[in-house]
């Protein structure tokens, strides 16, 4: 006779797609210290649990000044491959079948490091996966928004090489005072070149700017967007559109975009016939990967077991993978149900 599953376990086993995970936010203390004692670089906090207590934000600025400095130690093209790599095995145990990972090369070009070293780095660990894993990945070059669009522009240009090795750019950093707008030329040219496009929007800043991405970037997703809600027009059309939000609820509750998970807007967004989906955000910094965010927000809200399959079906349907490879990992889905007694 099958086990009863409980809703952690069927949590575990769903086969999900991870859509908003920035590889700069996965990077855990234990290796921030063992990459900085190779690089003989100083970090300033004395030990792992004093960087973990100031891991304590209230709002998207006070994170990112840390995430900024944490990412400070990576130097070698073997330490983004060991991040990225430390990401993908956990991913991987956590049954994220395909990933669409974040970077933000500007992060490091600033201070002087190669972009070639970081793409290579990042890029070897997602070769890795798919041999050893099975495992799908594709990048998504992020563009600080807290920086002009000149410096977009230039890191554009340095990209272009390594064109194969990119599926998306989109839009990251301090979202308040840095609409979409600003980014319009460069979203423009990357369109050009085939990429796709997807923009942090509706975090922290107002419905309009969700706007902005879908008119003036013209994107495939919206990363975040909690105050869509604010606006019945802009809902209408995200639901019709079927455009995807990457949700990330710890995240969330971190940076204090809500007070508590129970008063999280996913449940609301499923209901409007918003196409959501969850995601991790930062999880080094937030306290979990996947399964921990759908974990979390299931209890807060109550979920179900069918939400839960909803959830993990929009991931799939959200990502940019051609429409069989979409379908066949739907199947394992359905398979994962069948398998499944509750
Ligand atoms: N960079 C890393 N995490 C981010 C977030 N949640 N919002 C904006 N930029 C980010
Ligand atoms: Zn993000």
């Amino acid at each position: 006779m099958n086990q009863q599953t409980s809703i952690e376990d069927f949590i575990k086993k769903i086969p999900k797609a991870e859509l908003h995970l920035h590889i700069e936010g996965t990077f855990e203390p234990e290796l921030m210290f063992e990459i900085a004692k190779r690089n003989k670089i100083e970090i300033k906090y004395k030990s792992i649990e004093e960087l973990k207590n100031a891991y304590n934000f209230n709002n998207l600025q006070e994170f990112l000044d840390i995430y900024y400095e944490g990412a400070g130690v990576l130097i070698e093209e073997q330490d983004f491959y060991d991040m990225t790599w430390a990401y993908l095995q956990k991913a991987h145990s956590q049954n994220v079948i395909h990933a669409e990972i974040f970077f933000d090369p500007q992060t490091h070009t600033d201070r002087g490091i190669k972009f070639e070293t970081v793409i290579n780095g990042i890029h070897r660990a997602v070769t890795d996966a798919k041999e050893e894993f099975g495992m799908s990945a594709q990048l998504i070059m992020c563009f600080l928004r807290h920086l002009d669009e000149e410096s977009a522009i230039k890191t554009f240009k340095e990209a272009l090489p390594y064109k194969d090795k990119i599926t998306a750019v989109g839009l990251d950093s301090s979202e308040v005072g840095n609409p979409p707008s600003k980014f319009q030329k460069v979203f423009e040219m990357a369109r050009g070149e085939g990429f796709l496009t997807v923009a942090h929007a509706g975090e922290e800043g107002p419905a309009e700017y969700v706007w902005e991405a879908l008119n003036l970037l013209k994107v495939s997703r919206i990363d975040h967007g909690n105050h869509c809600l604010d606006d019945e027009k802009l809902i209408a059309e995200l639901a019709q559109l079927q455009m995807p939000l990457t949700v990330c609820p710890l995240s969330n509750l971190k940076l204090k975009v809500v007070e508590d998970l129970t008063e999280h807007p996913l449940k609301e967004m499923m209901q409007k016939g918003l196409l959501v989906t969850i995601n991790s955000d930062d999880p080094a910094y937030f306290g979990g990967y996947i399964n921990e965010n759908y974990l979390a927000i299931t209890k807060a809200l109550n979920l179900s077991k069918e939400d839960i399959v909803q959830l993990a079906k929009n991931s799939f349907k959200a990502t940019f993978l051609e429409d069989s490879a979409k379908k066949e990992m739907i199947k394992k889905v359905e398979e994962c149900i069948y398998e499944t007694v509750m």
